[in-house]
């Protein structure tokens, strides 16, 4: 297949004016003036580290592999081949210890982990931490008799010091908290941006099965540290475990629940990551701990993890669209998943690392992240309804061949470059997720290794829909509206608005479709229920290696019953965390305002 060849008539369709200014904003440099000359850029940088005399052919490989449909995220558009220090990786996971000063092998202290985050930050990557290690206000400082604050007044250390460093590239910082639900400071986590506070991070509640099960029964939760409380606090009940653990209190863990679910109705925040599901289904639970995911959720992490993501776009595959015999051509999508594979393990030997950690890091696994944008957009484009049991099957069947085509690409780059360094076979293949693979799959990563430890991840693909995609629906999304209007602010703090129209809506009007009265097919966000949401996400997950970054979208009069129960069916359908959006007074409606810088 080649560009001529295209299925769909989305070259016709003239880039919106979002699309081209997001581009040269944020991705171009230099002379560049078109996603094609972007796409040259990184389709040369990404073949720099093939075998010498095979560059050109496989820069051409990866141009085309673009124009197919790869876009490679963020940080790669807008730095590979420059001469920018900035890293193409667009997000990692960094340990926070709990020391204020002392370095212990692995787990810096407070203040050096914020020299950390400023070092990756500087250099364009987001951060995720869990700052459950810090221990809780009313903790005992030994060395100065004093008591401590607690990790939520750390966090806004870091909160300030997010908006200083300046990112690389045309971003601003992002930033994931987390903490444990059995941390004892983790009401006042809860309730930590309901003020407009930490406005650079998003935070989600770590969350046990241990939790999850004392909500259902309806028993009291220890919330507990390793460190020792004053006196004051034992006086007040405080006391040591046999195992040394201090139990600093004890709350009735569905009030806890329910406090997190109202602060999130009201409020957006916090998401949720069930830790114990992110540990039994990682492919490398035998070398690592996972405590904390990268800014969005979708990448769960160890410490020093890094998230090198890219998408493909599904409504570039779809065969006659909108007509009673549209359908997904698998076959040229696994061609595209195949390269796609191939180019972000280039990214891992291109990228310059912020810290030698993240690189020793990704030299043992080889983590990569590859996804898919556009779902919501494909399955309109297919004539079926992405709240329906057909869309999801659809989606089902694209994520399986997303799996499997993926796993097969690093199998045979395992026996080209070798298998990443801590592969052990058969207890890889006993994680919870690798025990679903196809048993042709597991016998070829027996016989024949496997490059990455990890290969796929849903990202937000927030700004590459609107720069290479004709925004397209974002990642696993439902399209969130036909048409709206974009303010931008400028440099200069004025605002430009942009009217910006939904790739498929584009398409189906340039097809001669009446906009006015859209087939039942064209379901927004909006439209439907949480669960929708919820069941979407369900289809997709036990695909996906890594996580999908998915926000349930409800409106503003969307019923709290309705709604209350969302966290504990995401917990009982296996999933490994959730987000969630309700226009709310202190974030405001999602599509607001976007920044410039
Ligand atoms: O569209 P793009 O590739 O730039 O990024 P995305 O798919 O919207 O976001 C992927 C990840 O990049 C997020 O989960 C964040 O971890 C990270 N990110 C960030 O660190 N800072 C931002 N301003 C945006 C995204």
């Amino acid at each position: 297949m080649n560009l001529n060849d295209l299925p769909s008539p989305v070259a016709l369709l003239e880039p919106q004016p979002i699309s081209l200014d997001v581009l040269l904003e944020k991705y171009a440099k230099g002379s560049e003036a078109s996603l094609g000359d972007v796409q040259q850029r990184v389709a040369r940088a990404l073949a720099s580290v093939e075998a010498e005399g095979t560059r050109d052919s496989w820069a051409n490989e990866f141009l085309q592999t673009m124009q197919l449909g790869f876009i490679p995220a963020g940080r790669i558009l807008s730095a590979a081949g420059t001469d920018i220090r900035a890293t193409l990786i667009n997000c990692f996971v960094q340990p926070v210890g709990d020391a204020v000063e002392e370095d212990l092998p692995g787990l810096p202290s407070i203040y050096t982990a914020l020299s950390q985050a400023a070092a990756t930050m500087r250099r364009g990557g987001g951060v995720g931490y869990d700052f459950s290690r810090i221990r809780p206000r009313g903790a005992l400082v030994k060395g100065t008799h004093s008591t401590a604050s607690g990790p939520v007044s750390y966090m806004k250390v870091f909160d300030r010091s997010c908006e200083t460093v300046e990112s690389a590239g045309s971003r601003r910082g992002a930033q994931m908290g987390i903490l444990r639900c059995d941390h004892p400071d983790i009401e006042q986590f809860i309730s930590s941006k309901d003020d407009g506070g930490l406005k650079n991070f998003n935070i989600s509640v770590g969350i046990t099965d241990a939790f999850m099960r004392a909500v259902e029964a309806d028993h009291e939760f220890e919330l507990v540290h390793t460190a020792r409380p004053i006196d004051d606090v034992v006086a007040k009940g405080a006391y040591q475990r046999p195992d040394g653990v201090w139990v600093y209190r004890k709350v009735r863990a569905a009030e806890l629940m329910d406090r997190i679910t109202r602060s999130t109705y009201d409020h957006a925040e916090p998401g949720v990551v069930f830790l114990d599901r992110m540990n039994e289904e990682n492919n490398l639970h035998y070398a690592e701990v996972i405590e904390a995911s990268n800014p969005c959720s979708e990448q769960p992490l160890p410490p020093y993890g890094c998230c090198c993501l890219g998408a493909i776009d599904l409504t570039k595959f779809i065969i006659d669209p909108f007509k009673p015999g549209a359908s997904f051509d698998s076959e040229a999508f696994r061609k595209v998943v195949s390269r796609a594979v191939r180019m972000l393990d280039n990214v891992l030997d291109l990228t310059f690392w912020p810290l030698p950690e993240q690189r020793a890091e990704a030299m043992s696994k080889r983590r990569i992240g590859l996804g898919f944008l556009g779902l919501g957009d494909a399955l309109i484009m297919l004539r079926q309804r992405y709240d329906s049991p057909e869309g999801r099957a659809t989606a089902a069947t694209i994520s399986e061949t997303l799996r499997d085509a993926a796993y097969m690409a690093s199998i045979a780059l395992a026996e080209e470059r070798g298998s990443f360094p801590l592969l052990d076979a058969e207890r890889l293949l006993q994680g919870g997720y690798a025990q679903r693979l196809p048993g042709h799959i597991q016998d070829a990563i027996r016989s024949r290794g496997l490059r990455n430890s990890h290969l796929l991840t849903v990202a937000p693909t927030g700004t590459i829909t609107l720069a290479a995609a004709d925004n397209a629906s974002n990642g696993i999304e439902p399209a969130f509206s036909w048409t709206y209007t974009r303010k931008k602010r400028m440099a200069d703090d004025s605002t430009v608005e942009y009217v910006v129209e939904d790739h498929a809506f584009r398409l189906y009007r340039a097809s001669g479709g009446d906009v006015k009265q859209l087939p039942s097919y064209f379901v927004s966000a909006l439209e439907m229920s949480a669960n929708d949401h919820l069941q979407m996400l369900t289809a997709v997950q036990p695909f996906i290696d890594s996580a999908i970054s998915k926000t349930v979208n409800v409106p503003a009069d969307y019923p709290y019953e309705d709604f209350q129960s969302l966290y504990k069916d995401a917990w009982k359908a296996g999933l490994k965390g959730l987000a969630t959006y309700r226009p709310n007074s202190v974030t405001g409606s999602v599509l607001s305002l976007e920044s410039a810088n």
